[in-house]
């Protein structure tokens, strides 16, 4: 998180930001709302009062209205601003929308934006008072979705109740496919080698970025290689909004090399699990049948996504301790 001078977070605009005492208090956190989700009536009064505006110029389902069900069930007003369509130049636009949220008091603005370090300009700039969330930058990061998946993991595989020191250590995650162009998987290895887990990226050559040696983790251009030894293996969508040339010869050919079918499924451990972001191309680098079983935890990532949106809001925006409902539980046992 970007800290303000005090040492308070301020922002959340990287996965690479996080210490792991950060991530382990969100995703901690995450799992204090995911109860509330559990209940008839799923909203804290915690940010009542407070304005939470998403700013999405670049197309969302799962994301924006994850970060609206947060926000809401954490009681906040809530603006939702679709930027799409504007033919303004990207920094003026940039501007002149934060001063109109500036003037309208808005607490946090949660971006998405199809430039990669639009969020950090946004906090760093000084058009705005409130903190901001990234929700995805160009082909840079998007720490929620790394955030949600690793809760997600972490549920799976380590239990809920994982403490500080032993939760993603040694498990191996596996992130197939388009890494040059995804946000998800730079987020996902940064954070979750945060928290302890080896991280083995499998692309072909031509998807892999320049520069990734660099990053915490291996590469591999095998996927029947590295299945047998994956606890996670998170496949990727091939973004072809991205892209403006050819990167693999025929669609087909990169469903058999890299695509997971049950088949290669059957390779991974029992205990594995098969992830994806969304959205899914089924038939190119899942098939539904794999889309579809017990192991994929597609629709889990979505729920859990609400859970950890909302403990970032709540942690950004400085909600009290005590305003959650375990913590505050807690304090009277200890009475
Ligand atoms: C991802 C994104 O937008 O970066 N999706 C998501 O947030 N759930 C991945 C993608 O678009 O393929």
């Amino acid at each position: 998180m970007l800290r303000s001078p005090g040492g308070n977070p301020r922002h959340l605009i990287s996965a690479a930001d996080l210490t792991r005492d950060d991530a382990v208090l969100i995703l901690d956190t995450a799992e204090e709302m995911a109860r509330v989700a559990d209940r008839p009536i799923k909203k804290l009064p915690t940010l009542r009062g407070r304005t939470v505006v998403n700013l999405f110029f670049e197309d969302s389902t799962r994301t924006r209205i994850s970060f609206e069900a947060a926000a809401k069930r954490l009681s906040a007003d809530v603006i939702n601003f679709s930027a799409k369509g504007s033919s303004v130049s990207k920094g003026e636009s940039l501007k002149d929308t934060a001063l109109t949220l500036e003037a309208m008091g808005a607490d946090a603005v949660v971006i998405r934006h199809g430039s990669s370090g639009a969020p950090y300009r946004l906090a760093t700039s000084g058009w705005i008072d409130g903190a901001v969330v990234n929700a995805g930058d160009g082909t840079h990061e998007h720490p929620t979705q790394a955030l949600l998946d690793a809760f997600t993991i972490r549920r799976r595989l380590v239990g809920a109740d994982a403490g500080l020191g032993k939760d993603l250590d040694g498990r191996r995650v596996t992130i197939v496919g388009d890494i040059l162009h995804s946000r998800v998987a730079r987020s996902n290895v940064h954070l979750l080698t945060t928290l302890g887990a080896q991280v083995t990226l499998v692309a072909p050559p031509t998807l892999v970025p320049v520069g990734v040696e660099r990053w915490p983790c291996e590469v591999s251009y095998s996927l029947d290689d590295v299945l047998p030894a994956s606890d996670a293996v998170m496949m990727l969508r091939v973004q072809r909004e991205r892209m403006n040339a050819a990167y693999f010869p025929t669609e087909r050919e990169y469903s058999r090399r890299y695509g997971l079918d049950g088949l290669r499924m059957a390779k991974m451990p029992e205990h594995a699990v098969v992830m994806h972001p969304g959205p899914m191309n089924r038939g190119m680098e899942i098939t539904a049948e794999v889309a579809d079983s017990g192991r994929c935890t597609a629709v889990e990532q979505v729920a859990n996504g609400v859970s950890v949106r909302m403990a970032v809001l709540y942690l950004l925006l400085g909600g009290s301790e005590t305003a959650l409902p375990s913590a505050a539980a807690r304090t009277e046992e200890n009475k």
